[in-house]
């Protein structure tokens, strides 16, 4: 039978008692695959790198070794979190990576997106490689590889072409000489979010909106400079926790800000004052192929746009993008 196919009759995973069951047999599989050897599984603090995290310390603790690089374009508070979870809740065996300053010093000067994509996702590979060769002994190595990854090269197997190289810092190279270990490559994202839940992993973990592989870097349009980049940071951050106050985190599928590398004139303190706008994106979809624009309170907006200008330093204005896709893409980049 092909390994790669999901069976006609897998149940899906609906309820905790169904997870519960799935946790217990992929504890015995993974037991059984991996023997007394360690495991090496790069940790992006996702939903679904976190759900194998969490699955493989309970089946085998200690000989998984978790990688988690922080490129620097990470959300607020995300690498953070996941030391908090995995180090000092999980007890994993974690290694963290601070890897800003190399990441975005390839970046320096580099505008073209896909260039962009293409840096990043290399950079990530080197650095894993590189944490990889200073550990003694790893046999194997995890991915949060999901049915619809799956699903997805087989398409690009047919031919299918991309509108952009959707490359997720999580893929690793294919010439590392390790052996596989896929928990949950035949479940869906919704079976991945229960089994989360059910591991006991933070809620704010499990329903993690979509966050891209090269995180911020397509969303500080241009060029990177880290003092937009990190007004970026901010503003996300604002808008993050005001989407949480109002209950639209739940409803709306991806939400989040967009610097431009572009200035225009406003005043502050009866000065002339130059800034970025922060572009607002809150869209909702099912499959992001193609995604609808969310009705957003107006109250909901003159706050983030009160908070942003007047708590993020170089932003002065705040624009809402309400193009659909098509023709919009999700991101900008
Ligand atoms: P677009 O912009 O193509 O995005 O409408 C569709 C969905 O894919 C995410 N996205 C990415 N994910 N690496 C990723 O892992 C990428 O380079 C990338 N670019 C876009 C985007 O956030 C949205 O959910």
């Amino acid at each position: 039978m092909d390994s790669n196919k999901r069976p006609d009759n897998m149940v899906r995973i609906t309820t905790k008692e169904l997870a519960d069951a799935f946790i217990e047999e992929q504890i015995n599989a993974i037991r059984e695959q991996v023997g007394d050897k360690k495991v090496l599984l790069a940790l992006s603090g996702g939903v679904d790198s976190s759900v194998v995290a969490a699955l493989l310390i309970k089946a085998i603790g200690k000989q998984l070794v978790c990688v988690h690089v922080n490129h620097g374009l990470m959300r607020k508070g995300e690498s953070e979190n996941v030391i908090e979870v995995f180090r000092n809740g999980l007890d994993a065996n974690l290694v963290y990576v601070d890897a800003t300053d190399r990441f975005l010093g390839k970046l320096e000067n580099v505008s073209d997106p896909e260039s962009k994509r293409k840096i990043i996702g290399a950079e990530f590979i080197n650095v894993f490689d590189e944490e990889a060769a200073k550990l003694d002994g790893i046999s194997f190595l995890a991915q949060g590889t999901i049915y619809p990854d799956i699903l997805e090269s087989i398409k690009q197997a047919e031919g299918k072409k991309a509108v952009k190289s959707h490359h997720n810092v999580g893929g690793l190279p294919d010439e590392m000489e390790m052996q596989l270990v896929e928990p949950i490559k035949l479940l869906f994202k919704d079976e991945v979010r229960v089994v989360g839940e059910a591991l006991g992993l933070p809620h704010a973990m499990v329903y993690r909106q979509p966050f891209p592989g090269p995180g911020l870097g397509v969303r500080c349009l241009g060029a990177i400079t880290r003092d937009r980049l990190e007004a970026l940071r901010e503003a996300d951050a604002i808008l993050r926790e005001e989407f949480d106050i109002n209950g639209l985190a739940e409803k709306v599928w991806q939400y989040f800000v967009v610097v431009p590398d572009m200035k225009s004139v406003g005043v502050k303190d009866d000065s002339r004052y130059e800034g970025w706008p922060a572009i607002i994106r809150a869209v909702n979809t099912t499959d992001a192929m193609t995604a609808t624009i969310e009705e957003i309170p107006y109250s909901v907006l003159h706050k983030v746009t009160a908070r942003i200008t007047a708590e993020v330093n170089g932003i002065n204005r705040v624009l809402y993008d309400i193009t659909p896709k098509p023709t919009g893409t999700i991101e900008w980049e």
